[in-house]
């Protein structure tokens, strides 16, 4: 049965972690390394998009520790979970969903979005990605480290593995449901192109998981 994305990862909170750590191949690897590609300057302004319980936060933090981070995510557990790790950091919390929150203009030297985007379309990512643009400094940049589909067909077998189970269980809403639909690295770039970032790049790779890398 399909579930709502935040009652997905609600359903879920107490064994997280430990489920992505031991269960996600290399996640012991990508999520420091993705931590490393963030800004380095004390009291840089980072935004999170799908934060969680901050696994990536606590790589981060580790290396710069007077970052400002604003976390965005759709389920209270999660936040909840991740303030009590960090009870000394002065983080910005927003319970909601980024398709939605408004993130300004011009604020943020990085952005970072860790397992989190891979269950929307690419018309959905190019708006977001769009705000996302302009909510970044000149100089800022977006590291996403995700998993990816590995072909066109894979990609299209996502889609429409959802769309018929929506049509089994009688769904006809637009909320979110949890149901991996990863696209191919090639239609994420071109999302991030036509979103307006001057150039992405992949910086490594785990298996179908990838960083990339868009500059503002
Ligand atoms: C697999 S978890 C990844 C969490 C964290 N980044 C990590 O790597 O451990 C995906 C997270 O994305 C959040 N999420 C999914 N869709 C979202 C949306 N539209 N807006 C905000 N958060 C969202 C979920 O609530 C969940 O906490």
């Amino acid at each position: 049965m399909l579930e709502k994305m935040s009652d997905f990862f609600e359903n879920r909170l107490l064994s997280y972690d430990e489920h992505m750590m031991k269960n996600i191949e290399s996640a012991d690897e990508f999520y420091p390394f993705t931590a490393k590609q963030l800004p380095m300057m004390a009291g840089c302004r980072i935004l999170d998009l799908g934060c969680g319980t901050g696994l990536e936060l606590e790589e981060y933090y580790l290396r710069n520790p007077s970052a400002k981070i604003t976390g965005i995510d759709l389920s209270q557990g999660m936040l909840s979970a991740l303030k009590k790790k960090f009870p000394d950091k002065e983080i910005n919390l927003i319970l909601g969903s980024y398709f939605d929150i408004p993130f300004g203009v011009n604020v943020f030297d990085g952005a970072v979005s860790v397992e989190s985007l891979h269950h929307f379309t690419k018309e959905e990512k190019i708006s977001l990605y769009a705000k996302l643009h302009r909510a970044l400094k000149k100089s800022g940049y977006f590291i996403l480290t995700d998993y990816f589909s590995l072909s066109d067909e894979e990609e299209q077998l996502h889609r429409r593995s959802l769309l018929a189970l929506k049509a089994e269980q009688g769904i006809c809403d637009d909320a979110f449901y949890h149901y991996d639909t990863p696209l191919t690295v090639k239609h994420e770039m071109e999302a991030l192109f036509e979103a307006g970032f001057s150039s992405v790049a992949v910086l490594s790779q785990w298996g179908a998981t990838y960083t990339l890398k868009a500059n503002r």
